[in-house]
């Protein structure tokens, strides 16, 4: 009798051992998962089961084989995730829900069966003892692959550049997993409305008592909140002179559609809003002018490398869709209408917003349609267009031998607020009118030469305007030179 329990308890380990195995084995099955706080209420059928924790807020749901990559997160202060493989494993988020668990019932049919089971057992240990060895292979991998529990924060409240750089870091892709995206954002408390447009409007929020702007598309802008969103959490776009993602979110109110973006907050708004009330000198405006030279390389640059990103025009550049940083850099901000392009893929994805560019920006090439539109490089050219506008608005607000001008957008003097298509075209293609530069500018080095820079920004020919890169490396070069000058004067004092 002893031996014949000892026989069953040994069948049972096989057994469960085996039933490991089925649970590797049996990944491409679906199972029944816990669902809660996103979209399906109750149960939900997947290809894994999850659970997430953000700051206390539990989603629980499944994931289709394609989300998997969602689970392999590493440590993240206040983020808690995991995935299992069995039905109703996110049941329970206190304690680590391990993947390969075998399940009682599993043990009870063993042991029921166990007297038929024994007749078999000469034959089937053999394969037992194979199965055996197989599965814990299988469990190690399993082990090593399932996301581990993640550790509680020994210190005080994340951040979201914490929650962004763990996620990057971890090398899961380019931005925060879309259910901690929503997650975050359904944390953010709105407190101030500090921008209005026919895109929508920004408010300042708060997330975990720091500053977030939160851009809500309005219903008729959808195109361009996918677009971004497309955008922010395909390319790694991390660059200090491009408006930093934290999130996007969708989400239903009495039957209308929200749709939000939230990104770093800047407290001194756009550049438009910045040069109202503040001037600048000579090397504040290089600073800037730089800053947004800088900021339109890495986007219009192709990188090919494993961390790389494909070329990308923004098609509406412009002193709004600029934000001013406190350390008196820029950083280019709204990519709904950026189109994207690979030449080492060979594709060309201009997107399907039916939004156009701002008028006042355009390009002659534009205004009279003769840009060619399968053309990427075409879509650049625009953008140095816009460029060199946004470097005259910023050299205006520029101080040179106590001079300097009102604020004004391009074309003030020659177009009524709200120009038509045809007003631009009229002044840009047939005067071929160009914005005035002040006679001051070319008493100063810097200044003139980004005097010279905006005039070949303004070329009628798009082919002959300088790229990003010439304008960037011609500043920088000013900005060296300026370092080295304040340099020798240090010595010389
Ligand atoms: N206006 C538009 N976007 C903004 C941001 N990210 N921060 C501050 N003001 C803004």
């Amino acid at each position: 009798m002893e031996a014949a329990v000892v026989l069953s308890l040994l069948l049972a380990l096989t057994f469960s051992r085996v039933n490991i195995v089925l649970t590797a084995q049996s990944e491409e099955s679906q199972v029944q998962c816990v669902c809660e706080n996103t979209q399906c209420e109750g149960t939900c059928q997947g290809y894994n089961c999850f659970f997430i924790v953000v700051h206390d807020h539990v989603t629980r749901g499944c994931f289709e084989k394609d989300q998997r990559e969602q689970c392999y997160v590493s440590g993240i202060h206040g983020v808690y995730t995991n995935c299992c493989y069995t039905n109703f494993c996110n049941a329970n988020t206190t304690v680590p829900t391990k993947p390969v668990d075998p399940s009682e019932s599993d043990s009870v049919v063993v042991l029921v069966v166990v007297p038929l089971l024994v007749l078999l057992v000469l034959s089937v240990g053999l394969c037992g003892v194979v199965q055996w060895l197989r599965s814990r292979r299988q469990h190690q991998h399993l082990q090593e692959h399932a996301p581990p529990m993640i550790k509680v924060p020994s210190g005080g409240d994340p951040t979201y550049g914490d929650i962004f750089d763990e996620f990057c870091t971890s090398g899961s892709g380019t931005g925060l997993p879309y259910l901690v995206q929503r997650t975050m954002a359904r944390q953010i408390s709105l407190v101030e409305c500090v921008g209005k447009g026919r895109y929508g409007e920004v408010w300042r929020g708060t997330w975990m008592g720091e500053s977030v702007a939160v851009k809500i598309f309005s219903s008729r802008d959808e195109q361009s909140w996918f677009r971004e969103t497309e955008i922010y959490n395909t390319v790694q776009l991390r660059h200090e002179n491009i408006l930093g993602f934290i999130a996007s979110d969708m989400t239903s109110k009495n039957s209308s559609t929200q749709l939000w973006l939230v990104t770093h907050f800047h407290e001194l708004g756009s550049l438009y809003d910045f040069l109202q009330y503040s001037t600048l000198d000579p090397e504040g405006c290089l600073r800037m002018c730089l800053s947004v030279a800088s900021g339109l390389v890495h986007l219009h640059t192709e990188i090919l490398s494993t961390q790389g990103k494909p070329a990308i025009a923004h098609r509406d550049l412009k002193s709004r869709n600029i934000l001013v940083k406190r350390n008196g850099q820029c950083c280019i901000a709204d990519l709904g209408l950026a189109v994207i392009h690979s030449q080492s893929s060979d594709y060309l994805d201009v997107g399907n917003n039916p939004r156009v560019g701002t008028k006042r920006y355009m390009a002659p090439e534009v205004l009279d349609e003769s840009i060619r539109v399968d053309i990427f490089e075409s879509y650049k050219q625009t953008d140095i267009w816009a460029l060199g506008l946004v470097l005259w608005e910023i050299t205006r607000r520029t101080f040179v031998n106590g001079i300097v001008e009102e604020y004004r957008l391009p074309f003030f003097d020659v177009v009524p607020s709200d120009p038509s298509f045809e007003e631009m075209k009229k002044v840009v293609c047939v005067d071929q009118y160009r914005p005035c530069l002040h006679n001051r500018l070319h008493s100063h080095p810097i200044l003139s030469t980004i005097a010279k820079i905006m005039k070949e920004c303004w070329f009628q020919s798009p082919s002959a305007r300088l790229t990003a890169l010439r304008v960037r490396k011609t500043l920088a070069k000013l900005d060296q030179d300026q370092d080295i000058g304040t340099y020798k004067l240090k010595v010389d004092v």
